[in-house]
């Protein structure tokens, strides 16, 4: 039983195989936090109910209630706003009488097998799990009838617990959710590092680690989606914490828009975390009888340091987050064309690029940016999602062509986009999102579509489903290369603009779904230039994310591995690219670029049929070992062996299967440097009895693991070698 509700204790214990997380409803109806981390062998094993008492006169308490009992000085579950809980809250919503206070209470539980999706919103599932159980608590302001339903779904196996909110309006007035976070966290101290993935465009997800102070530390976002500067997912882990041991608090958000992620440390040495759609500027009427349901947010907890929350976290969201089958799924090894031909292509050359990918073994070319409309530049199109015949005539012959080649067909979209320049802006210029009587903003020659209206979902789902129909299309790339502005809606009267971001990211999904529901099985690529909406939001939908444009195989490493703190790496879009690199001008061994490129969903991105003969013999290589190794890869544990925190001289990771029968060892020299000494890399995660085949050695696990395999590289900078390790 992974819920277990004691009743005379009125406590909850939500238990996996080495996570606990317990609570209890105190006497005066408040759900009281107990615990969150290592696990607890049954009530005997959690403290003492009454954790914290401490308090002084600033931390009020309400009337008829003792001192001691200030919700300031508790720690909570769930907690609200304006009646004596000062720090960062779960929710506040306005009442009619103009009051924001906000306080609820606990009323009853319910304890079912399996989970429920939400609805218009990414969400895990239980799939063939049986051992899921959700626990949902409901509680009820002091003052009305607006009731707050807190859901915990246990994932046993992959110590995660699924969290978020429904807010329902049970009084006969509307309110207004001014702030709904997904979850809160109240930890005991303080003594943790605020661990995050930020950057910026063409340099995504770096991994970050501060100590945390007193006051708040976030990251956000207002742009109307994740962004490329920080990523909805963070970490807190014990400052002696490093990536193989010490303790590990992990939390994703499952978002795509404006989000919030914020740790207080406040006056009584604890730290509360916040999780949720960013309170700024948001704002959601619930007339009587509605609802509303927060995102999904993913607490981990590991004792195995950074390494263990991230694969507590691939494991969760192979199995349970990304939907039918893709997360074991092989993907189809592809070209895109886009930094092959960018907007310069014909159907000939498409052809030619398709018959080098046939000899070579590659299984699909993905037409990128430049076929509909008239778009020969960015400054076009965007909206006319029709074939641009005069380039590459008939699309469903095209396709039938580079079928009858072996190499199967994608095709790129960038649906919520509108360029001026377009047959649709000329006939729905309402449809842009804009603010009447204040000028736009342009971002890459382009406006968005206001996504939070039915008739341009509509619109979109019919006029991509007609191009989907009208050809043999495996695979779409969604592409979104600019944020929000002007967040405002024609659609809605000026009290409701609160709503128009979040609106947006549930049209974007239902987009989203619509698709997946008229064309099963398609695999959909998500991408905003680059990793700029890479988070657990989409992969609820897309089973894997262009990671970044900036395709430089070096740069890549500290791209890929910070993201892979919490996204599993057969989401990671990652492709082997020309030299010099388009973006950064390095030049890189074709090899390593092939080896850093299998770390991620694997594929090409450049014009195949300049490749010379040397080089064809490597890729003819590498797609030999994207198949030789790719179940380790998608499906193994990810053990990171260098530093990913700082751009290093050497770096090294490695993927073991479940059984630790099989493991691949990655080691690249980002700069050589001369007498550099013996280099051994020491593996993690084998079977320490069990004896390997490495570089044609015969060493037990126990032996590479303390000493480990000396790494010989070539001279020069970016050499690179793979060791694959067999169980004899
Ligand atoms: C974005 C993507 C690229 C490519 C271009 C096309 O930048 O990240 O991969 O698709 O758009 O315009």
């Amino acid at each position: 039983m992974s819920v277990q509700f004691i009743e005379n204790k009125n406590l909850f214990i939500l238990s996996c195989a080495k996570l606990s997380c317990a609570f209890y409803v105190d006497a005066n109806k408040r759900l009281v936090h107990l615990h969150f981390g290592g696990k607890v062998l049954g009530e005997e094993g959690l403290l003492p109910q009454e954790i914290r008492k401490g308090h002084s006169s600033f931390s009020p308490w309400a009337d008829g209630e003792k001192p001691e009992d200030s919700a300031d000085a508790l720690p909570l579950e769930f907690s609200g706003f304006n009646t004596g809980d000062f720090r960062i809250n779960s929710a506040t919503v306005l009442t009619e009488n103009g009051s924001a206070a906000t306080d609820a209470l606990y009323v009853s539980h319910h304890i079912y097998k399996g989970k429920k999706r939400l609805a218009g919103l990414p969400s895990a599932f239980a799939g063939d799990h049986d051992s899921v159980e959700t626990l949902e608590i409901t509680m009820r302001d002091t003052a009305c009838e607006l009731e707050f339903i807190l859901s915990y779904s246990v994932f046993e196996e992959c110590n995660t617990i699924v969290r978020s909110v429904k807010a329902v309006n049970n009084t006969a007035l509307p309110l207004v959710i001014r702030r709904l976070m997904s979850a809160q966290l109240d930890l005991p101290h303080t003594g943790f590092d605020f661990v995050q993935l930020s950057g910026s465009w063409s340099r995504e997800r770096h991994p970050e680690r501060t100590p945390l102070h007193s006051g708040i530390q976030s990251i956000r976002s207002v742009r109307g989606a994740s962004g490329h500067q920080n990523s909805p997912a963070i970490a807190l882990a014990a400052h002696d914490a490093t990536e193989y041991s010490g303790d590990v608090y992990g939390a994703v958000l499952a978002y795509s828009g404006n989000f919030l992620i914020e740790a207080e440390c406040e006056q009584y040495g604890t730290a509360r975390l916040c999780a949720g759609i960013n309170p700024e500027n948001f704002s959601w009427m619930l007339a009587p009888g509605e609802s509303f349901e927060t995102p999904e947010v993913y607490l981990t907890y590991s004792g195995e340091g950074l390494g263990g929350m991230s694969r507590n976290l691939h494991d969760f969201m192979r199995s349970h987050l990304i939907r039918d089958g893709w997360a074991d799924r092989k993907r189809p090894l592809l070209v895109n064309s886009w930094e092959a031909a960018y907007f310069d292509f014909d159907s000939a050359k498409l052809l030619g690029i398709a018959e080098s990918a046939a000899k070579l073994g590659i299984e699909m070319l993905v037409l990128d940016d430049g076929w509909f409309g008239a778009r020969n530049d960015d400054t076009t199109s965007l909206g006319d999602w029709f074939v641009n015949t005069d380039k590459i005539g008939d699309l469903g012959e095209l396709v039938k062509k580079i079928n009858a080649l072996g190499v199967k067909f994608g095709l790129w979209f960038e649906p919520e986009m509108i360029s001026e320049k377009s047959k649709l802006y000329q006939e729905h210029p309402e449809w842009v999102l804009h603010e009447p009587g204040r000028r736009r903003s342009i971002g890459r020659q382009q406006m968005l579509l206001d996504m939070s209206r039915p008739d341009v979902v509509q619109y979109l789902f019919e006029t991509i489903s007609n191009i989907l129909h009208s050809a043999n299309i495996e695979y779409v790339k969604w592409d979104m290369n600019r944020n929000l502005t002007e967040v405002y809606s024609d659609m809605l009267p000026p009290e409701r603009q609160g709503e128009v971001a979040h609106r947006f990211m549930l049209g974007v999904y239902r987009l989203h779904e619509m698709l997946l529901k008229e064309f099963p099985g398609l695999l959909i690529e998500g991408c905003s230039g680059g990793g700029g909406r890479f988070d657990a939001g989409m992969l609820g939908y897309v089973p894997q994310i262009w990671c970044s444009d900036d395709t430089d195989a070096m740069e890549r490493i500290l791209i890929q591995l910070g993201t892979s703190y919490f996204y599993p790496v057969s989401t990671i879009g990652a492709h082997v690219s020309v030299c010099p690199n388009h973006i950064t001008g390095r030049s890189t061994p074709f090899a390593t670029r092939g080896n850093i490129a299998l770390s991620g969903t694997f594929g090409y991105e450049l014009d195949l049929t300049k490749l010379t003969e040397e080089d064809q013999a490597l890729v003819r290589k590498q797609v030999a070992d994207y198949h030789r190794y790719h179940h380790i890869i998608a499906r193994g544990d990810l053990y990171r062996l260098s530093d990913s925190f700082k751009v290093n001289p050497f770096d090294a990771w490695m993927y073991v299967s479940k059984d630790r029968k099989e493991a691949l060892v990655t080691a690249v020299c980002r700069f050589c440097q001369p007498n550099s000494g013996v280099r051994f890399v020491r593996p993690r995660g084998l079977d320490p009895e069990t004896v390997y085949e490495v570089d044609g050695m015969q060493v037990s696990g126990a032996t590479l693991m303390s000493i480990g395999i000396q790494v010989k590289l070539e001279p020069g900078d970016g050499a690179s070698r793979i060791y694959y390790l067999k169980a004899l």
